[in-house]
């Protein structure tokens, strides 16, 4: 898969591009359409099954049970990237 992964694209804007709903990152502009994770020139971005039920939200995520605990100080959890490497990115 190809995607990238440095953008903020939490802080982008959501709208309506093309007919369906598309975040924009705000470092390179690219569209992602939520419903995909797509966009135009081939990158692509997870995405995740979301319900919001009674004020909650409630995010579907498939991932592989870990034994170790996530560590309250520095906010990390450790998965496997794809490549099997560590992947110590900030979950909070
Ligand atoms: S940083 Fe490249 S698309 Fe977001």
């Amino acid at each position: 898969m190809n995607k990238c992964r440095r953008g903020p694209l939490y802080l982008g804007d959501i709208e309506d591009y093309k007919g369906s709903c598309h975040v924009m990152c705000p470092w390179h502009s690219y569209m992602f359409d939520l419903a995909t994770g797509k966009n135009e020139i081939g990158l692509r971005q997870e995405v995740y099954q979301v319900k919001v039920e009674m004020g909650n939200v409630y995010v579907k995520y498939h991932s592989e049970l870990s034994l170790k605990p996530y560590d309250e100080e520095t906010g990390r959890v450790t998965f496997s990237n794809d490549e099997g490497k560590p992947d110590t990115t900030n979950y909070r």
